[in-house]
């Protein structure tokens, strides 16, 4: 299969940058050259690279790609990586919805990356709120931030719904004011289910945040949330504005459909 062309960036400002792709295969190899650019350039000053992955459908060909393709495979340090989750669905690892079940199956039981390195969160325990705590515990742990700081992740890289949300910031959700905590447990009426995520404050303190956006379902909420007006309670993706942080939107032709050029 051929390489697909680079991205064409539509959209840039001093806070983000939008790059428009062919379709859901050209977007997974953007993505995957990203992460792997982003890897190496962590890679140079620190013995790791940590990266939160999204669920959902939109990353699966990337994980593929990232796990098979050598062009990925044989250029990422996977001994080095360290993988988190930006949100989970309360349920076992190994059930069909489960964000971790997707990236294992997809990548990481196909590369050589350590257990240790696969920091999942443990959504099998009944009590949602102990799985949030739990993670939180995990990011302090692993990121050791000093006092008043928050972990700093590498990279993030989410998905945005057709109704906004990003990780499990679903509008109209408390976790959408979430401030203080770093992970919470987020009651979704929609699913009658509790979704455990990150909260903005650790999604925005990230050096790098990466958004993957692809389908014409998606074009009139993306042209809401990066060119409407700010209501980030109805749709939450526009709560991700990286306090010291690169914000890049990869989207497919389909998704874009919508947007209007910068003058
Ligand atoms: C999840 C994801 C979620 C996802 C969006 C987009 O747990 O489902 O973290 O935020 O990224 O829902 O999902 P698709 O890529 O499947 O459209």
């Amino acid at each position: 299969m051929d390489v697909p062309p680079f991205g064409e960036t539509i959209m840039r400002s001093s806070e983000f940058e939008v790059r428009v792709v062919e379709d859901v295969e050209a977007l997974s190899h953007e993505a995957a050259r990203a992460i792997v650019g982003l890897a190496m350039e962590a890679l140079q000053t620190r013995d790791y690279f940590s990266l939160a992955l999204s669920g959902g459908s939109t990353p699966k060909r990337l994980y593929a790609l990232l796990a098979q393709d050598p062009s990925f495979r044989e250029e990422l340090d996977w001994s080095k990586i360290h993988f988190f989750w930006g949100d989970e669905r309360h349920v076992p690892p190994d059930h069909p919805e489960s964000n971790y079940r997707l990236a294992y199956e997809a990548m990481l039981l196909k590369v050589p990356v350590p257990t240790a390195n696969i920091h999942r969160l443990r959504a099998e325990n009944p009590d949602a709120s102990m799985v949030a705590d739990e993670y939180e515990q995990e990011l302090l742990t692993f990121f050791q931030p000093q006092q008043g700081e928050l972990p700093r992740f590498h990279c993030v890289l989410l998905g945005m719904g057709s109704d906004g949300h990003t990780a499990s910031l679903f509008p109209g959700t408390s976790a959408v004011h979430e401030r203080g905590r770093l992970v919470i447990a987020n009651w979704v009426e929609k699913f009658q289910a509790h979704r455990i995520t990150m909260t903005p404050p650790v999604l925005n303190n990230a050096n790098s945040v990466i958004f993957m956006v692809s389908g014409e379902e998606k074009a009139e909420t993306l042209r809401q949330v990066l060119q409407g007006e700010e209501q980030p309670d109805q749709f939450p993706s526009q709560l991700i504005k990286p306090t010291h942080g690169t914000l890049l939107w990869l989207v497919d032709k389909p998704a874009s459909k919508l947007l209007t050029l910068q003058g």
